[in-house]
């Protein structure tokens, strides 16, 4: 029985982590799980539901609230989220909070030896340098890592002459610039292919995902950014293609269904059978499998590459200049291509140390700052919108 904690539980690999877990009741056990705490009611069936041990919760109003209706232990504030990673019983934390606040528990969650499923992609993308101390210990969840992290599998990293990660696009690739800047908030919600949260896919409608993945597989893979490509494949069936140096090019299949790369990572190094998106060769009779090269005014590629040749705490400055940009732009306050601008202008706003030996504490006083700037340029700027 492979104990599990789950972080961010109430999210949309939350959901599906659970679903698999259900699935697998003599194998996997739902040992706790951690929320911020915005929808307290689907904690509570949670709990009610699957049983775990403990619930940690990081707003301490809804933290209390719950510990009045359920039989769990209740812990509270990120405090609470780094005592349950930790918890002996546990085998496996799935790291799947959105944004910069996952670092802090996956790092305690590694330092202590537990195998990691990450799906919070933030965390290693600010964190690299520190996450790949621990790289033996993780197993990746996003999709098309998870194909790459199979396709390398036994294979001598100096025979990969490229990684290519492909992208569905999100809704808006086809678009031209001049089309992108009225665009509503609701058709970028709208992702033609995955249901995800919030951010993920804003983040997929300015290809910003994508950056972020570059980096990931950079920090995962010890791949360097210049062997590392990605473009559009819109119907996601391809999940990654990795091309070997006598080029014999290896390409993961699978259905756009995160149950699949999220039951790969609870049971790796086993597979288990399950009924997610079953493939059979006929699904591929007049499918068109097509694949396209990013349009460069999606300019978040450009940022990739550049805070990965920068290195030290830009890819922290990129990822909190986004996630300011992404909030305001989901509050009407700046429009989509200002999330650009904004990114942009953070990035190079940046004077203080590129410290080379970077700790949590120098990533969150980064973090800090990149998220202030972000928000000073923003409202100093034509473009906010009172
Ligand atoms: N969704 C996908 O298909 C997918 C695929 C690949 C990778 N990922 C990555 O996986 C991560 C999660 O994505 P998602 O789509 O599942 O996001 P989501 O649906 O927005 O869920 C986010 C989860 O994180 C929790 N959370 C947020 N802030 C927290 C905090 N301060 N303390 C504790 N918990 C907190 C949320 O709790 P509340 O409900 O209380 O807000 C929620 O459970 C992201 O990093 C994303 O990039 C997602």
């Amino acid at each position: 029985m492979r104990k599990i904690c789950l972080l961010g539980s109430t999210g949309s690999v939350g959901f599906q982590t659970i679903e698999v877990i259900s699935q697998n009741p003599d194998l996997l056990k739902l040992h706790s799980i951690a929320t911020y705490g915005r929808n307290p009611n689907t904690i509570i069936n949670q709990v009610n539901k699957y049983n775990p041990k403990y619930v940690a919760v990081y707003d301490e109003q809804t933290a209390k609230k719950i510990a009045e209706s359920v039989k769990a232990k209740v812990l509270v504030g990120i405090e609470g989220i780094m005592q349950i990673v930790e918890d002996d019983e546990v085998d496996l934390v799935v790291s799947a909070i959105v944004g910069f606040i996952g670092l802090k528990p996956t790092l305690r969650a590694l330092e202590k030896g537990k195998q990691v499923a990450l799906a919070n992609k933030e965390s290693i993308v600010v964190g690299g340098k520190l996450i790949q101390r621990y790289i033996d210990k993780i197993i990746p969840v996003d999709s098309e890592h998870s194909a790459i992290f199979q396709l390398i599998q036994n294979r001598n990293i100096q025979d990969i002459k490229e990684i290519i990660l492909t992208a569905s696009g999100g809704p808006f690739w086809r678009k031209k610039q001049s089309q992108l800047r009225n665009v509503k908030i609701e058709d970028a919600l709208k992702h033609p292919v995955w249901k995800m949260g919030h951010k993920i896919t804003i983040d997929s409608a300015t290809l910003m995902n994508k950056a972020l993945e570059i980096i990931e597989a950079h920090f995962l893979f010890s791949v360097p950014p210049e062997k590392i490509k990605a473009i559009i494949h819109p119907q996601s069936y391809v999940h990654s293609l990795v091309v070997l140096k006598d080029n014999n090019v290896l390409a993961h299949i699978a259905k756009p269904d995160m149950r699949i790369p999220i039951s790969y990572a609870l049971f790796y190094p086993e597979r288990q059978e399950n009924n997610f998106s079953p493939f059979s060769f006929t699904d591929l009779y007049n499918k068109k499998l097509e694949f396209y090269e990013i349009p460069k005014h999606f300019r978040s590629i450009k940022f990739a590459y550049s805070v990965l040749s920068l290195g030290g705490v830009f890819p922290t400055i990129l990822n909190a200049a986004n996630e300011v940009a992404v909030d305001l732009f989901i509050q009407g306050k700046i429009g989509f291509l200002n999330i650009f601008d904004i990114v942009e202008d953070t990035l190079s706003c940046y004077g203080g140390n590129n410290y080379k030996d970077l700790t949590v504490e120098i990533l969150e006083e980064v973090n800090d700052w990149a998220r202030k700037t972000a928000i000073d340029l923003a409202k100093k700027s034509k473009i906010y919108i009172n």
